[in-house]
């Protein structure tokens, strides 16, 4: 095949008490496109996401950054890591005692100490323009609308123009119209700084909209991996399940032991 990938996960296992959330995953990001993660509410997506960015460590199983296992990384290798990545968390995560403008300039506070303020000015409102955030660095969190704190998420997470961004569920809660805008917002954002995006998903719309690849986690394993075109049409009943449930939101993991919403029809995943 081509490039080696940037990311690549192999026989990643994480149990949490008997609870056996990854169980073997396998995954290979490719540098510079889009991966979409797709799989039911509670299927250890966010867990995974943690992983690649070495918030969480494996049972078993490794994650390699550029070739390197992650844990074998010194802590100030790890955190030359880290610098380069950008994490969108699920809810945003914005700090709610800081205004907008401390909440993205907090990464070039913590990995930039050398900037002056007036750089840090600079680099702020920069960020903030690409996403189309105007004269909003002195509002609070709790003053924005939820498309505006995702922007400026994505604007914190983009300051330090990383290499890779992670985006745990970036359009969940927002409106369609929103949902577009963020999906647009993300397919920019990868063109102008040219990186590598790992997307968790439970928009079908969405994935197919800017996913060069999607991969389906289903029971603690990748069971599905491929372009859009490729997953779409795979032989697989639980992915055709998954990404045709339309209009009633995702098929959750308990939904399988009938404890939640009615399985579509047709019985058995
Ligand atoms: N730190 C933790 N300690 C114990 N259990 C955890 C922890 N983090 C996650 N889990 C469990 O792991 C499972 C997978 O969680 P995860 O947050 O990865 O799901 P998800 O696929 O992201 O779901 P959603 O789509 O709802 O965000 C859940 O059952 C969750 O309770
Ligand atoms: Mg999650």
């Amino acid at each position: 095949m081509s490039e080696p990938p940037i990311l690549e996960v192999r026989g990643l296992t994480k149990a949490f008490g008997r609870q056996e959330v990854l169980r073997g995953i396998d995954l290979r990001i490719p540098q510079g496109q889009t991966t979409v993660i797709i799989g039911g509410s509670g299927s250890g997506k966010s867990v995974l996401l943690k992983h690649l960015i070495g918030l969480m460590q494996p049972d078993s199983g490794e994650v390699l950054y550029r070739g390197q296992r992650v844990s074998e990384l010194d802590d100030k290798a790890r955190a030359a890591m880290r610098a380069r990545f950008g994490m969108l968390f699920q809810h945003s995560a914005l700090f709610d005692s800081m205004n907008v403008f401390d909440n993205v300039a907090f990464p070039l506070r913590e990995h930039r100490r050398g900037l002056d303020k007036a750089e840090v000015k600079r680099l702020v409102t920069e960020s903030l323009h690409a996403l189309d955030l105007y004269d909003v660095e002195h509002k609070f969190p709790a003053e924005l609308s939820g498309g505006m704190r995702k922007r400026v998420g994505l604007a914190r997470a983009t300051i330090l123009k990383p290499e890779i961004i992670l985006y745990d569920e970036p359009t969940t809660g927002l409106d369609p119209i929103m949902i577009k805008q963020v999906d647009d917002m993300i397919a920019a954002t990868q063109a102008r700084l040219k990186v590598t995006s790992v997307v968790i998903s439970h928009d079908m719309a969405s994935t197919f909209r800017i996913a060069h690849h999607v991969a389906m986690l289903f029971e603690g394993r990748i069971i599905c991996t491929g372009t859009p075109e490729e997953v779409r049409n795979a032989d697989i009943p639980v992915v055709q399940r998954f990404i045709h449930v339309d209009g009633t939101g995702p098929l959750t993991a308990t939904t399988r032991s009938g404890s939640a919403a009615a399985p579509p029809a047709g019985g058995q995943l």
